[in-house]
């Protein structure tokens, strides 16, 4: 038998009887791709007949159209098809529900599945085929129609050939049936995607559980630092000046929104602890005596008693103002006589605001000072009482922090 001569290999008839279409080995190809289909066809057919549930194939395809044909396609394929051997290309493109392709970069990667659905599919075919091409395989799992609402999946693993002589690809190999995988596999999407919805139900109710409780928490603690306010101020706006300013300060330092919306709710419970401090003291309208004074530097600590063993960050931080407010940048300020960055920034910040709308606004024991007279104040205490930094940021926003003072003004 000569190399090229395909006409003298004895069963070249005897395939063509056996499942296959023959379009190659009888029309215009070269003796070099006939010898390699009937190779092929020998032993897939050979394979076919062994009883497994792998069904071989060898399918064809011109480069230059996009009509694709089977060369020879194992018994199984024709049963689950049920359509003439000449139509089982189209059939198997027609019934083609979506295709999965598994990708797994490395070991340590999650397996992920990639799936393109008609029409989706039937629109990037030609691009799948180049691509089938240039890689040399395909290992793709099909989900096919074969009945009323009845399906079975498909695992293709084939080798992709070019015969650019012949300007013809083959693409030889098994499908495989997978349909009980595929099933069991959707059965765990199915109870995944339903562990998550339970997940995401019970998270959304601690979430829900959690701000309740928080704004709760709150609600009392801003009560407390209000009922606390009201006692020695006679409109109760100076918290929320307080909270206005600090959040005007703390942007300009640069502070991140979380942190600067966490000093707002807690800076204006800076003088909670004045709850725990006589009226006869708090009220007085005169200088306090030495004791009386040191009666009232209490307040820190009673504030800082009050918010203890919260979890909460804005309690945390309003336990840090609240003991720490009075602090002064060069040490000499009460409680425990911090100095410069030892106390806390947000500390720091609600000092010059608090003093700023003390000075500002009327009191049981002083009039209201002018704005620029109480701006003055401040700058005099840069690196005094207050640090030199805050205090450059507060005047160089004094126009903002004006604006919020006229707004709130008593008229
Ligand atoms: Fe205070
Ligand atoms: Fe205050």
């Amino acid at each position: 038998m000569s190399d090229t001569s395909i006409d003298r290999l004895p069963d070249l008839q005897w395939i063509a009887a056996h499942d296959y279409c023959g379009r190659i080995l009888f029309g215009p190809y070269s003796a070099s791709l006939k010898r390699k289909v009937t190779e092929y066809v020998l032993r897939y057919h050979a394979f076919d007949q062994a009883v497994t549930p792998v069904i071989p194939y060898i399918s064809a395809w011109h480069a230059d159209s996009t009509t694709i044909w089977y060369e020879y396609a194992g018994r199984n394929l024709r049963r689950l098809l049920a359509c003439p051997d000449g139509d089982l290309a189209a059939a198997f493109r027609q019934r083609t529900v979506d295709r999965h392709v598994y990708k797994r970069p490395s070991l340590q990667r999650p397996v992920a599945r990639e799936t393109l659905r008609q029409p989706d599919l039937r629109q990037l075919r030609p691009q799948l085929r180049r691509q089938q091409e240039a890689e040399g395989f395909v290992n793709a799992v099909y989900k096919v129609a074969i009945g009323d609402n009845a399906f079975c999946w498909l695992k293709d693993q084939a080798v992709v050939e070019s015969y650019p002589q012949d300007r013809l690809c083959l693409s030889h190999g098994v499908l495989v049936d997978v349909t009980n995988e595929m099933v069991a596999e959707h059965e765990l999407d199915a109870i995944q995607r339903q562990l998550l919805r339970h997940r995401q139900a019970i998270e959304a109710t601690v979430r829900n559980q959690t701000k309740k409780l928080w704004s709760s928490q709150m609600e009392v603690v801003v009560r407390l630092a209000r009922a606390a306010e009201f006692r020695d101020s006679s409109t109760g706006k100076h918290l929320t000046k307080i909270s206005r300013y600090c959040a005007v300060v703390s942007k300009a330092s640069g502070l991140p929104r979380v942190a600067r919306r966490i000093l707002s709710l807690a800076a204006p419970m800076h003088d909670i602890g004045k709850i725990g401090i006589s009226d006869a003291i708090l009220r007085k309208p005169g200088k306090l005596t030495a004791s009386e004074f040191e009666q009232m530097k209490n307040h820190c600590h009673i504030g800082a008693q009050l918010l203890r063993g919260e979890e909460s960050d804005v309690l945390r931080v309003a336990r840090a103002i609240a003991l720490s407010h009075h602090e002064r940048w060069d040490g000499t300020g009460y409680p425990r006589q911090l100095n410069g960055r030892a106390i806390p920034l947000a500390a720091r910040i609600t000092a010059i605001c608090d003093v700023f709308d003390a000075l500002t606004s009327k009191r049981p024991y002083k009039p209201a000072w002018p704005v620029d007279k109480a701006v003055a104040e401040i700058r005099r205490n840069r690196g005094r009482q207050f640090d030199p930094q805050l205090v450059d940021i507060f005047l160089d926003n004094i126009s903002k922090i004006k604006e919020i003072y006229h707004s709130h003004k008593e008229h």
